[in-house]
């Protein structure tokens, strides 16, 4: 069974992580993050929009001291499929020059984005530079790009809910849902 509105999009009616699984796995990070950054400042990196819940839940979980800042990129390409060469729509406000630095994505899929994002804040001499997805689409991906935490792992299919959108819409949901029909 499902839900339809306006466009036809349908939402499967069951989440595939629902809030309470988001919220422990948010926690389960953070434990992991607070053990390898122990003692440090984390220069946490939001990638806009997708990762503005993720990230807004992750700081509050973890205990490791946290400096937050945002980037906006835009993909050229087709409507499915990324270029890989990106433009960068909103630049960070800080420098991260010897910072310990951690991108935090929402899904990570061709990974052509993040290899470029990497690539960019490398030549920014950070001390170090790890990266975190909520959602990892390993089948599909294209570059060989290290992710370094993980939240859920999934094969296939278009999700949204919990900040991630299917054009524009749907990041209000609490829960991460499949959309059915795409
Ligand atoms: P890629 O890794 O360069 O192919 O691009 C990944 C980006 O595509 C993510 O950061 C999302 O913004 C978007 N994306 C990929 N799959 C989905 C999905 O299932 N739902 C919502 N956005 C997605
Ligand atoms: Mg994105």
């Amino acid at each position: 069974m499902s839900t339809t509105n306006a466009s036809n999009i349908k939402l499967s009616q069951t989440p595939l992580f629902s809030a309470e699984e988001i919220a422990a796995r948010v926690n389960e990070l953070a434990a992991q993050i607070d053990k390898d950054y122990r003692g440090r400042e984390i220069f946490m990196i939001a990638v806009l929009k997708g990762s503005f819940l993720f990230i807004a839940d992750l700081i509050r979980a973890v205990n490791t001291p946290t400096v937050v800042d945002f980037v906006r990129l835009a993909s050229y390409g087709s409507a499915t499929q990324s270029s890989g060469i990106i433009e960068v729509r909103k630049d960070l406000e800080m420098s991260i020059k010897d910072r310990d630095v951690l991108v935090v994505e929402d899904i990570v899929d061709s990974g052509l984005t993040l290899k470029s994002l990497r690539s960019m804040l490398l030549n920014r001499q950070p001390a170090s530079l790890r990266i975190c997805t909520l959602i990892d689409k390993q089948a599909q991906r294209v570059t060989n790009v290290p992710v370094d935490y993980i939240g859920f792992s999934i094969d296939d299919g278009f999700i949204v809910g919990y900040g991630l959108d299917l054009d524009e819409r749907y990041r209000d949901l609490p829960d991460i849902r499949i959309i059915e029909n795409v």
